[in-house]
Order: structure tokens, then C-alpha cells, then sequence
């Protein structure tokens, strides 16, 4: 892997503009001075709440919280790498890239991932060179269907039995212990480290952009106590709430296509593919989940007016319709799209292409059903509709999911479609329908944000940190001499915690751009980044950031003198500890008139 020269990323996020870069996937309308809103690309929303603030060169949603500068907007929109987003705003902007060799022995975070996709590959091959001498390994591939041919385009391989094949062989390769570590290929024993997988079928795992991230890993002996699939744990690079298997392979054909198929397993992806389903994944060892649905709308360029279809294959057991009952939960666009493909015979795609070839498999996607339709008629499936009474529950029992589809069109064809299904009138499903209460939409959770804007001290406090987030240059003097006692509300105090960190250490200019590290080290950093400030008009900046900051020492002022009181009351009468306080307390009250001063009674009412 090489690296792009960091002074050439740096020159790549100067010169990207955000705002030309997020108008091409959303309509951005001016919002206050500097900043501007529209729909957020990354939530479902009606009204405008992704704000985009181009001097800072930041987005942030205040829906979603979903936040960050023009190389992470597109990076979430387009699913890339982080190498790949600036690649193609290098050629977007018509900068000429350099790269650097970057497996030096820096540890950075970076080199660290390089390191752990490095000890994957050299896994891959040390893998598939035991697969072939290995009878009960291949066996069960063939039994699949799956020749040689195929071990190799799918890099599958074997897990020698043995303790350490693997960790000696990946040592003598210049790995250190720690990287196979943190790689998820080893285990940690009181008496050291061994190979993680042993004596198993291994399925490589790809991330989005094709790099080595995990295995999944299929039991094989009958004396292995362990699990039926054993996975890569959660590392650096291995995030199993955002992998799913075969991804790497069929983005293309997902966004070519405006479709994808997930499937259950490791099998049943390569039969997909092998079938010609090329636009087939699954989730590894875990289950379907939200943030899946992110990466694949993302693949799918997923808007209002798309017409991209997700389609769920189920081998018709109980797990999978829960399965799908669960994704009907959590994103109701998303339903709106999604589909189900139930294979009554309980055959897993895999045992479908064996049994009936490429055609049944394929046969089987054609039959797919709306999930609301496959949830509606899971429901009525409990009732004998012969009787009357059952066809009125059943009714009952279904209103409130078709009361619950978002969109009217939609719904309205579901009054129809129901009515048809139960042998009842329109007229009585729709008014079923409109008496039920709908549910609370999906509201953006809440989260305990620390702070009180209500109290005058975390007013400030907020304000505070606001502009020495937008205003660095200007505020670098006065931050200088804030203590963290002077933050009340604990969350704006780590905050500050961080920032003030990153103050030593740097020297700021106006435009300096916010990295990460301070970004993603408290969920309202982002927020506070593009919040507009509270100026007056007349106000200059540099006045308006003195002031505030000047409250902010005055407020904490005005505490510590309360405390110093305290503090010259009970001291012993006429001692000199308290004659000490006194004058401590008399130097203090000096303070607070020179804060008070410049914070010109800044009350941020
Ligand atoms: N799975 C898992 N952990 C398990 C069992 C299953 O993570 N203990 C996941 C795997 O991703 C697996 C998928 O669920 O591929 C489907 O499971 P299953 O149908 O039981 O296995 P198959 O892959 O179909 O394997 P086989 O045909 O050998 O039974
Ligand atoms: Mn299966």
C-alpha cells in the first residue's frame, strides 16, 4: 500500500470546496450569514437540517449529528476510503498526486492499518497453501458445489491445526507479535499468544474498498468445541456492524444495478455470484443492522426519487422472518424498498443452486414480495379467514402497519391490497387505517448532552467554546489564561479538556482546520463548529470573542470569590491564614472587575 503524501492531502482539502462538493448531492439553500442548509443526505428528513459552514469548510446535521469536513462528506456518500476520496477530489480539483512507500516503522494510525491488511494477505496466502492437502476442507466445498476454481477466486483457504502455524510463519515475515495482535489473527493465553483460527475452513473478508480486514471461519472437526463460525473479533479495521461479505465484489454491480441482494452466509454469497447474482452480500457473524443499511444506501446512491431495491433472501425459517420483522423496525424508506425472497422448501441459497442450479437460484429472487406485503400477509397468516370474526381481528391486527407506512401512495394501495387479502371492503380498511393512532416516527435519539443552555453559566460556557472554535486566531489570548474549573457542565469541560490541548501545541491562524482528534472527542464539537454565533450585527468579531470569553473568567470569578468567603468566615477571627484569604479574596474581586469589563455584559440572553 502507498501512501499519499501528506502535504498533498493537506493541499487537496484546502483547495476542495465543500460547498461545490455536497451541492452535487444535496440542494443547499443560504441559512444565516456563512452557512447553509438543506436535507441531509445521511437521515431521512423533511425538513432541512444538514448545515454546511464553507469558511470552516464543515457540515454538520443536527438531525442525525452525522458531521465532518469535505473529504469525510464524501467519503460517507460514496462509500470510498479515505485514499480514495482524496484521489478523486485530486482529480476533481486536477492536483497531481505523490505517494510515499508506507511500510516504514512508523506507528501511526495509519501504518497500523497498513500493517494489519498486510499480515491479512500474507494470512490469505498461508490459508489457501493448506486447503488442498486438507480432505475434510475440500470435501465440503465440492459437496457445495464449489470447485477449485472457485477456492481461488474466493481466496478461500484452511486454518492448519496446530497452535502457531500461522503466527511462527507470519513472524519469520518481519510481523511483530503485537500486529498479529491487533490484526485479530492471534489469541491471547496466560502462557502467550496462539493462532486464533485452527483447523477451519477460512472465508477472507474484504472491506468496501478491497482491502484484508478478517475471516470468517467454518468449523470443520467434530472434536472442535467451538462455535459453528468463528470471526475476526472487532479490531482497528474490523467493524462487523459495517462488513458485509462480499461487498467488495459487488459494489459495482450494486450501484450499476440500484439493487442489492443480501443473503445469510459465506456459501450463499459465493453461490450468488457464482449464479450470476452479482450483487449479493452477507453480514459477518452478526445481524443485519442499521448501520448496514447506511453503507448500502450510500452504494445505492439512495434518494426520494430513487428506485434502488434491496432484496432479503430468507431459507423461510423463523430467524429470518424475525430478521426481517426487525429491518421493517428500524428504517421505514428503507422498507419501502426492501424486499423479501422466501424459499418455502428452507433451502439456504447455497442448497438451492445444488439442487436446482443457477436458474433456481435465480428463480428464487424473482418471486420476492414487498416486506410490507410479506409482513402484512405474515400476520394474516395466523387467522383462519373462513370466519368472519377472524377476518375483523386480522384487520385489527394489520391497521396499525399499514397506518404506520409513511408514505400515502403507498398506503393507499395497502388499503386496497389488504382489503383484497381479507375478502373485506375498502371502505372498512381505510377507516381501520385512519382510527388507528400512528405511531411516534423514529425520532432522533436523545442524547444527554451535559449542558443546560437554560442556566446562564452553560450558556456561556457553550458560547464559549464556540467561538474559540470558529474564531482560533482570535481567540487564542484570552483562552490562554481559561482554567477547566471555569466549565460547569462536565461534557463542555472535556471538550475544553482537548482543545485547550491542541492550544499549546499549536500556533492558530484564521483559518486553521479542526482535526479529528477534537472533532470526534465529544459529540457536540461538531455542532458547536458551525452553530451560528450570537453577535450583534454591529459587533466586530474580535470584540465579540473577548466578551465572551471575558464572561466566561468573570462567571468563574465570581464562584471562586463565593468560595473564598466561605473560605475567610470560617477561618479562625484575626489569624493570619485568614488575613492571607482576605487578600486573596481582595485580588480576586480586582480580577473580576477587569473581566467584567471587557465582557461588556454579555448576557447571551
Ligand atoms: N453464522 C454465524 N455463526 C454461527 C452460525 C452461522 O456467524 N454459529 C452465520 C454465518 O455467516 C453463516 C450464516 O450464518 O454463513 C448461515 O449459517 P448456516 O446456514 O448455519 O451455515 P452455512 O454457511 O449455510 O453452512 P453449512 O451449509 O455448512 O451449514
Ligand atoms: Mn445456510
Amino acid at each position: 500500500m502507498s501512501k499519499i503524501r501528506e502535504a498533498d492531502v493537506t493541499l487537496v482539502k484546502n483547495t476542495a470546496r465543500i460547498q461545490d462538493i455536497v451541492s452535487s448531492f444535496v440542494n443547499l439553500k443560504p441559512a444565516g450569514p456563512g452557512s447553509f442548509k438543506g436535507l441531509c443526505p445521511f437521515h431521512d428528513e423533511r425538513t432541512p437540517s444538514f448545515h454546511v459552514t464553507p469558511a470552516r469548510g464543515f457540515f454538520y446535521c443536527f438531525g442525525c449529528q452525522e458531521s465532518g469536513d469535505v473529504v469525510s462528506f464524501l467519503q460517507k456518500m460514496e462509500g470510498l476510503t479515505f485514499v480514495e476520496t482524496i484521489e478523486k477530489l485530486a482529480k476533481h480539483y486536477s492536483i497531481v498526486l505523490h505517494y510515499e512507500e508506507g511500510n516504514t516503522a512508523k506507528t501511526n494510525a495509519s501504518s497500523l492499518r497498513a500493517r494489519i491488511v498486510a499480515a491479512h494477505e500474507l494470512a490469505i496466502g498461508y490459508y489457501a497453501s493448506h486447503l488442498k492437502s486438507q480432505d475434510l476442507a475440500t470435501r465440503y466445498l465440492r459437496e457445495r458445489g464449489f470447485g477449485e476454481e472457485v477456492w481461488k477466486e474466493f481466496e478461500i483457504g484452511y486454518s492448519p491445526e496446530g497452535w502457531d502455524g500461522l503466527l511462527r510463519h507470519a513472524l519469520s515475515q518481519g510481523f511483530t507479535n503485537d500486529e498479529l495482535l491487533a490484526a485479530g489473527l492471534l489469541s491471547q493465553g496466560s502462557r502467550g499468544t496462539y493462532d486464533r483460527f485452527r483447523g477451519r475452513l477460512m472465508f477472507p473478508i474484504r472491506d468496501l474498498s478491497g482491502e484484508a480486514v478478517g475471516f470468517g471461519a467454518r468449523k470443520l472437526h467434530d472434536n472442535d468445541e467451538g462455535p459453528k463460525y468463528l470471526n475476526t473479533p472487532e479490531t482497528a479495521v474490523y467493524k462487523k456492524s459495517q462488513l458485509l461479505y462480499g461487498m467488495d465484489r459487488a459494489r459495482k454491480s450494486v450501484s450499476q444495478s440500484q439493487q442489492v441482494v443480501i443473503v445469510e452466509g459465506y456459501t450463499d454469497v459465493i453461490a450468488c455470484h457464482l449464479a450470476g447474482i452479482t450483487n449479493a452480500v452477507a453480514t459477518c457473524g452478526t445481524a443485519f443492522g442499521i448501520e448496514h443499511i447506511r453503507i448500502m444506501r450510500r452504494l445505492l446512491h439512495d434518494d426520494v426519487a430513487s428506485q434502488s431495491q434491496v432484496i432479503f433472501t430468507f431459507d423461510g425459517d423463523e430467524a429470518g422472518k424475525k430478521a426481517a420483522l426487525k429491518a421493517f423496525s428500524e428504517d421505514q424508506k428503507f422498507v419501502a424498498q426492501t424486499y423479501v425472497a422466501i424459499e418455502p422448501s428452507g433451502m439456504d441459497p447455497c442448497e438451492l443452486r445444488q439442487e436446482l442450479g443457477d436458474e433456481g437460484l435465480r428463480n428464487l429472487l424473482a418471486r420476492k414480495v414487498p416486506m410490507f406485503e410479506f409482513v402484512i400477509r405474515h400476520n394474516l397468516q395466523q387467522f383462519d379467514l373462513n370466519i368472519a370474526e377472524n377476518r375483523v381481528a386480522a384487520l385489527a391486527q394489520c391497521a396499525p402497519v399499514v397506518a404506520n407506512i409513511k408514505d400515502p401512495v403507498l398506503r393507499n394501495e395497502y388499503v386496497r391490497n389488504v382489503a383484497g387479502w381479507l375478502g373485506v371492503d375498502i371502505e372498512l380498511v381505510k377507516r381501520a387505517v385512519s382510527t388507528k393512532p400512528q405511531s411516534q416516527p423514529a425520532s432522533v435519539a436523545k442524547v444527554d448532552v451535559g449542558f443546560d443552555l437554560k442556566k446562564i453559566e452553560h450558556r456561556v460556557e457553550y458560547e464559549a467554546l464556540k467561538v474559540v472554535l470558529q474564531h482560533p486566531a482570535e481567540a487564542a489570548e484570552w483562552y490562554q489564561s481559561i482554567e477547566r474549573e471555569a466549565f460547569t457542565s462536565p461534557s463542555l469541560q472535556s471538550l475544553h479538556d482537548v482543545l485547550y490541548h491542541v492550544f499549546q501545541t499549536n500556533n492558530f491562524s484564521e483559518s486553521h482546520v479542526w482535526t479529528d482528534e477534537v472533532i470526534q472527542s465529544n459529540p457536540i464539537a461538531a455542532q458547536l463548529i458551525v452553530e451560528p454565533l450570537q453577535i450583534r450585527e454591529s459587533q466586530s468579531i474580535s470584540v465579540y470573542v473577548t466578551s465572551v470569553l471575558a464572561r466566561l473568567l468573570e462567571l468563574d470569578a465570581t464562584r471562586r470569590i463565593l468560595d473564598l468567603k466561605g473560605q475567610v468566615q470560617r477561618a479562625p477571627e484575626g489569624s493570619l491564614q485568614q488575613t492571607e484569604l482576605f487578600a486573596q479574596l481582595i485580588a480576586l474581586e480586582e480580577t473580576k472587575r477587569f473581566y467584567k469589563d471587557h465582557s461588556r455584559g454579555q448576557t447571551l440572553g
